[in-house]
């Protein structure tokens, strides 16, 4: 939902000049049409198969953009208890509320069952141990799944794989039978499902196949022993076009390729992310300083790698425009921040039209692991975040200030 009107870049009708003005720089901006465009096309993909969609709110958790989520139905996949307070305190029906993470701390997993979550996504064999002891002295029954690490390894980056043999993730692919077996004879869990999630940024709709079939073979084990399997979590993962002319899958090709694997009467979960609120979301930046230096180009901005990490954590690829038509002359150059590290960078080699200082900029298509990836390095405070709706921008996080840096310290 980003058009230019005239010389000006816009934000559903909102001009990001008018934003800069009123919010300052640098600041996260949203379009809500575009989130409940994303999410509807999940639903719609879904259609009467029972089941639901559940956000993986690691991606943003702000608490404006769970509420509206949670207000058009879905569900919420969560990674922590802290996750499941904002998600609950946003409005989710706890009886959608998934938990997966291969560290559920034994308080994590007491709150999970007193706030009456639909279901845990377990990842090894001591986890759940601690689930069925924490359960049964809660005296409730826990609903779980297993998380199966089907071994199957996705072309994206290797630090957003979770489902190739050797991650940490999820139950080995040669015990899930076994670990259906051992939680049967277990008197505090109740088996609902499988879940299995094979990693992030996935452009191709094979891995997710190739991925369900070997699901299915476990699901047909464990149910000739006796053990019915209603829901089948094929977890997140779709991919987003971070680069123009990059092909992604919509939600429902992936969909129409995944449902026939299983039989008629399964339920579905999703745990979409990065597909919902990615390309909703937009970091606006400011010109600081412009420089030559070693025969390079720079624009140093005020938004660093605190601000958005993911540029240097995962060589990750985000357009960078400018927020003015402009006839510059375009120049290679690298954006910067001002953090003092060399992989402080929003793109680099990117060529750009040589805008005045105090001019702006737009990072594309970082709703998701933006925000939620930031942190205050440098002691940088956190950036206020901006939802558009039609011809309104509302603030949704208010600009951190230097006194919230020394909030907790003693
Ligand atoms: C278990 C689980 N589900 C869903 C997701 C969301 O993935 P994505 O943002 O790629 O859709 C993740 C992300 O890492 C995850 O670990």
């Amino acid at each position: 939902m980003l058009r230019f009107k005239k010389n000006d870049l816009c934000i559903e009708q909102v001009k990001l000049s008018d934003i800069a003005k009123q919010y300052g720089t640098s600041a996260y901006i949203y379009s809500k049409n575009q989130i409940i465009k994303n999410f509807e096309a999940y639903k719609k993909a879904l259609g009467s198969k029972g089941g639901f969609i559940c956000f993986a709110c690691k991606t943003n958790s702000n608490g404006a953009i769970l509420k509206l989520l949670a207000g058009i139905g879905a569900g919420a996949d969560t990674t922590s208890g802290g996750e499941i307070y904002r998600c609950l305190k946003a409005g989710f029906n706890p009886s959608k509320i998934v938990y997966a993470g291969v560290g559920k701390t034994s308080e994590e997993i007491e709150y999970a069952l007193k706030s009456k979550i639909f279901m845990f996504n377990i990842e090894s064999f001591e986890e759940l141990d601690a689930i069925d002891n924490i359960a049964g002295k809660m005296k409730v029954k826990a609903k779980i799944s297993f998380r199966i690490n089907p071994y199957v390894n996705p072309d994206t980056h290797s630090y957003i794989v979770t489902g190739r043999k050797g991650t940490k993730f999820g139950i080995p692919y040669e015990d899930a039978v076994k670990a259906y077996l051992t939680a049967k004879k277990k008197k505090n869990v109740a088996i609902v499902g499988i879940h299995s999630h094979i990693g992030s940024q996935i452009l191709n709709i094979a891995p997710f196949k190739l991925a369900a079939q070997k699901i299915k073979k476990i699901v047909d084990a464990v149910e000739k022993n006796g053990i019915k399997l209603e829901y089948i979590n094929c977890g997140g993962g779709l991919g987003i076009e971070y680069e123009e002319g990059q092909k992604v899958p919509d939600p429902s090709q992936l969909m129409l390729e995944l449902f026939p694997v299983f039989d008629k009467d399964k339920k579905f979960i999703f745990e979409p992310g990065r597909s919902i609120i990615g390309n909703a979301g937009h970091m606006l930046i400011k010109i600081l300083y412009r420089k030559i230096s070693g025969g390079k180009s720079f624009l140093i901005t005020d938004a660093g790698m605190n601000d958005l990490i993911r540029p240097t954590l995962y060589e990750a690829y985000h357009e960078i425009m400018p927020i003015k038509k402009t006839n510059a002359k375009k120049v290679k150059t690298n954006v910067v921040g001002p953090i003092c590290e060399s992989g402080d960078f929003m793109g680099k080699d990117r060529m750009l039209p040589m805008i005045e200082q105090g001019g702006h900029l737009l990072v594309t298509c970082t709703g998701a692991y933006g925000a939620a990836m930031s942190s205050e390095y440098n002691s940088r405070p956190l950036l206020p975040e901006v939802l558009v709706d039609g011809n309104k921008a509302v603030l949704i996080r208010k600009r951190a200030s230097y006194k919230d840096l020394l909030l907790n310290e003693i």
